[in-house]
Protein backbone atom coordinates (compact mmCIF):
# COMPACT_ATOMS: atom_id res chain seq x y z
CA UNK A 1 0.00 0.00 0.00
CA UNK A 2 0.91 3.50 -0.79
CA UNK A 3 2.64 5.39 2.37
CA UNK A 4 1.86 8.67 3.29
CA UNK A 5 3.86 10.83 6.26
CA UNK A 6 1.48 14.06 7.32
CA UNK A 7 2.77 16.58 9.37
CA UNK A 8 0.90 18.40 11.68
CA UNK A 9 0.78 21.51 14.44
CA UNK A 10 -2.92 21.92 15.52
CA UNK A 11 -6.13 20.74 15.94
CA UNK A 12 -5.94 18.12 13.16
CA UNK A 13 -9.28 18.21 11.57
CA UNK A 14 -7.37 17.58 7.64
CA UNK A 15 -6.46 14.76 9.46
CA UNK A 16 -8.95 13.58 10.80
CA UNK A 17 -11.00 13.74 7.02
CA UNK A 18 -7.53 11.46 6.14
CA UNK A 19 -8.13 9.11 8.96
CA UNK A 20 -11.83 8.85 8.28
CA UNK A 21 -11.23 8.64 4.33
CA UNK A 22 -8.89 5.77 5.11
CA UNK A 23 -11.31 3.60 7.39
CA UNK A 24 -14.06 4.05 5.32
CA UNK A 25 -12.15 2.58 2.26
CA UNK A 26 -12.24 5.37 -0.12
CA UNK A 27 -8.53 6.10 0.41
CA UNK A 28 -6.01 3.25 -0.51
CA UNK A 29 -3.55 4.46 1.67
CA UNK A 30 -1.53 3.58 4.46
CA UNK A 31 -0.32 5.96 6.76
CA UNK A 32 3.01 5.54 8.20
CA UNK A 33 3.58 8.24 10.59
CA UNK A 34 2.28 11.42 12.01
CA UNK A 35 4.32 13.98 12.94
CA UNK A 36 4.09 16.83 15.12
CA UNK A 37 6.71 19.84 16.12
CA UNK A 38 4.26 20.26 18.76
CA UNK A 39 3.85 17.88 21.71
CA UNK A 40 0.02 19.26 22.40
CA UNK A 41 -1.14 19.26 18.75
CA UNK A 42 -4.80 17.37 19.43
CA UNK A 43 -3.88 15.95 15.72
CA UNK A 44 -1.29 13.75 18.05
CA UNK A 45 -4.41 12.17 19.65
CA UNK A 46 -6.17 11.73 16.58
CA UNK A 47 -4.03 9.75 15.19
CA UNK A 48 -3.33 8.28 18.39
CA UNK A 49 -7.06 7.25 18.48
CA UNK A 50 -6.79 4.98 14.90
CA UNK A 51 -3.39 3.69 16.21
CA UNK A 52 -1.51 5.56 13.67
CA UNK A 53 2.00 5.86 14.96
CA UNK A 54 2.93 9.62 16.12
CA UNK A 55 6.29 11.17 16.33
CA UNK A 56 6.99 14.59 18.32
CA UNK A 57 9.79 16.81 16.54
CA UNK A 58 9.73 20.05 18.81
CA UNK A 59 11.57 22.43 17.32
CA UNK A 60 13.21 23.48 20.76
CA UNK A 61 15.73 20.84 20.79
CA UNK A 62 17.19 21.75 17.90
CA UNK A 63 20.02 24.46 17.42
CA UNK A 64 17.79 25.79 13.94
CA UNK A 65 15.56 25.47 11.70
CA UNK A 66 17.84 23.39 9.20
CA UNK A 67 18.39 20.51 12.21
CA UNK A 68 15.00 20.69 13.16
CA UNK A 69 13.77 19.71 9.41
CA UNK A 70 16.28 17.19 8.73
CA UNK A 71 15.11 15.50 11.74
CA UNK A 72 11.84 15.16 10.56
CA UNK A 73 12.91 14.33 7.11
CA UNK A 74 14.83 11.24 8.86
CA UNK A 75 11.57 10.31 11.04
CA UNK A 76 9.72 10.63 6.98
CA UNK A 77 12.15 7.79 6.08
CA UNK A 78 12.35 6.23 8.84
CA UNK A 79 8.94 5.48 8.27
CA UNK A 80 9.01 4.83 4.25
CA UNK A 81 6.74 7.32 3.94
CA UNK A 82 6.26 7.95 -0.46
CA UNK A 83 4.02 11.34 0.07
CA UNK A 84 4.36 14.21 2.66
CA UNK A 85 1.07 15.53 3.39
CA UNK A 86 1.56 19.08 5.17
CA UNK A 87 -2.11 18.95 6.92
CA UNK A 88 -2.37 22.32 9.18
CA UNK A 89 1.83 21.96 9.47
CA UNK A 90 2.71 25.57 10.90
CA UNK A 91 6.73 25.52 9.62
CA UNK A 92 8.12 25.84 5.91
CA UNK A 93 9.35 22.53 4.27
CA UNK A 94 12.43 24.16 2.20
CA UNK A 95 15.65 22.35 3.62
CA UNK A 96 15.99 18.58 3.91
CA UNK A 97 12.17 17.51 3.52
CA UNK A 98 12.32 19.63 0.52
CA UNK A 99 15.26 17.90 -0.56
CA UNK A 100 14.20 14.35 0.44
CA UNK A 101 11.04 14.37 -1.49
CA UNK A 102 10.93 17.19 -4.11
CA UNK A 103 7.56 16.66 -5.94
CA UNK A 104 6.45 14.02 -3.54
CA UNK A 105 5.14 16.89 -0.67
CA UNK A 106 1.95 18.37 -0.44
CA UNK A 107 -0.08 21.15 1.35
CA UNK A 108 -3.55 22.60 1.33
CA UNK A 109 -3.84 26.32 1.45
CA UNK A 110 -6.87 27.94 2.93
CA UNK A 111 -7.96 30.34 -0.20
CA UNK A 112 -7.86 29.62 -4.12
CA UNK A 113 -3.98 30.15 -4.85
CA UNK A 114 -2.42 32.37 -6.13
CA UNK A 115 -4.69 34.86 -4.51
CA UNK A 116 -3.44 35.07 -0.73
CA UNK A 117 -0.72 33.27 -0.75
CA UNK A 118 2.38 33.18 1.59
CA UNK A 119 -0.04 34.31 5.12
CA UNK A 120 -1.25 32.49 7.72
CA UNK A 121 -4.26 34.48 7.42
CA UNK A 122 -5.81 33.51 3.93
CA UNK A 123 -9.35 33.68 5.12
CA UNK A 124 -9.16 37.44 6.89
CA UNK A 125 -7.18 38.25 3.55
CA UNK A 126 -10.05 37.52 1.42
CA UNK A 127 -12.56 39.26 3.72
CA UNK A 128 -10.87 42.02 3.61
CA UNK A 129 -10.21 42.41 0.33
CA UNK A 130 -13.98 41.79 -0.49
CA UNK A 131 -13.57 38.81 -3.06
CA UNK A 132 -16.91 37.11 -3.88
CA UNK A 133 -15.37 33.91 -4.36
CA UNK A 134 -12.99 31.74 -2.09
CA UNK A 135 -11.72 28.21 -1.22
CA UNK A 136 -9.00 26.01 -0.66
CA UNK A 137 -5.83 24.79 -3.09
CA UNK A 138 -3.79 21.27 -2.75
CA UNK A 139 -0.37 21.90 -4.69
CA UNK A 140 3.16 20.41 -4.55
CA UNK A 141 5.57 22.04 -2.48
CA UNK A 142 8.71 23.86 -3.51
CA UNK A 143 10.52 26.72 -2.81
CA UNK A 144 8.55 29.30 -3.11
CA UNK A 145 6.17 29.63 -0.28
CA UNK A 146 2.34 28.48 -1.75
CA UNK A 147 3.56 28.54 -5.38
CA UNK A 148 4.17 25.08 -6.21
CA UNK A 149 1.97 23.35 -8.95
CA UNK A 150 -1.62 22.97 -8.18
CA UNK A 151 -3.41 19.51 -7.53
CA UNK A 152 -6.95 20.01 -7.01
CA UNK A 153 -8.88 23.40 -5.68
CA UNK A 154 -12.20 24.08 -4.41
CA UNK A 155 -14.63 26.97 -4.33
CA UNK A 156 -16.90 28.45 -1.57
CA UNK A 157 -18.85 31.33 -1.71
CA UNK A 158 -18.04 34.51 0.45
CA UNK A 159 -21.54 35.92 1.88
CA UNK A 160 -22.61 39.24 2.83
CA UNK A 161 -22.73 38.14 6.72
CA UNK A 162 -19.70 36.69 6.90
CA UNK A 163 -16.97 36.33 10.10
CA UNK A 164 -13.41 34.98 9.51
CA UNK A 165 -14.81 32.26 11.72
CA UNK A 166 -17.92 31.52 9.09
CA UNK A 167 -15.64 31.69 6.39
CA UNK A 168 -13.09 29.52 7.84
CA UNK A 169 -15.42 26.82 8.78
CA UNK A 170 -17.40 26.70 5.12
CA UNK A 171 -13.44 27.11 3.32
CA UNK A 172 -12.60 23.98 6.58
CA UNK A 173 -15.48 21.74 5.26
CA UNK A 174 -13.94 21.89 1.42
CA UNK A 175 -10.10 21.50 2.81
CA UNK A 176 -11.80 18.09 3.89
CA UNK A 177 -12.89 16.81 0.70
CA UNK A 178 -10.11 18.41 -1.06
CA UNK A 179 -6.85 16.95 0.76
CA UNK A 180 -8.50 13.05 0.82
CA UNK A 181 -9.06 13.63 -2.99
CA UNK A 182 -5.86 15.23 -3.83
CA UNK A 183 -3.81 12.17 -1.78
CA UNK A 184 -6.13 9.90 -3.77
CA UNK A 185 -4.70 11.29 -6.87
CA UNK A 186 -1.57 10.77 -5.86
CA UNK A 187 -1.50 7.37 -4.56
CA UNK A 188 -3.52 5.79 -7.71
CA UNK A 189 -0.89 7.02 -10.09
CA UNK A 190 -3.43 9.97 -11.59
CA UNK A 191 -0.63 13.17 -10.61
CA UNK A 192 1.71 14.35 -13.54
CA UNK A 193 3.61 17.28 -13.23
CA UNK A 194 4.34 19.25 -16.41
CA UNK A 195 6.16 22.48 -15.55
CA UNK A 196 3.73 24.27 -13.71
CA UNK A 197 0.93 22.12 -14.19
CA UNK A 198 -0.10 19.25 -12.89
CA UNK A 199 -2.35 16.99 -15.17
CA UNK A 200 -5.01 14.93 -14.05
CA UNK A 201 -5.11 11.24 -15.69
CA UNK A 202 -8.34 9.56 -16.47
CA UNK A 203 -8.71 6.24 -14.20
CA UNK A 204 -7.69 3.23 -14.60
C1 LIG B 1 -6.36 24.71 7.75
O1 LIG B 1 -7.18 25.82 7.46
C2 LIG B 1 -5.23 24.66 6.75
O2 LIG B 1 -5.60 25.06 5.48
C3 LIG B 1 -4.26 25.63 7.37
O3 LIG B 1 -4.34 25.38 8.74
C4 LIG B 1 -5.63 24.86 9.07
C5 LIG B 1 -5.41 23.56 9.78
O4 LIG B 1 -6.56 23.01 10.31
N1 LIG B 1 -2.96 25.47 6.76
P1 LIG B 1 -6.52 21.57 10.98
O5 LIG B 1 -5.38 21.49 11.98
O6 LIG B 1 -6.38 20.54 9.89
O7 LIG B 1 -7.86 21.46 11.67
Amino acid sequence: MFRIGVLVSGGGTNLQAILDAVEDGSLPVDIAVVISNRPDAFALERARRRGVPTVVVPLADYPGRKSHEAAVARELERAGAELVVLAGYDRIARHAVLAAYSGRIINIHPALLPAFAGTLHAQEGALAYGVKISGCTVHFVTEEVDCGPIIVQRAVEVREDDTVDSLKARILAEEHRALPDAIRLIATGRTRIEGRRVAILPEG
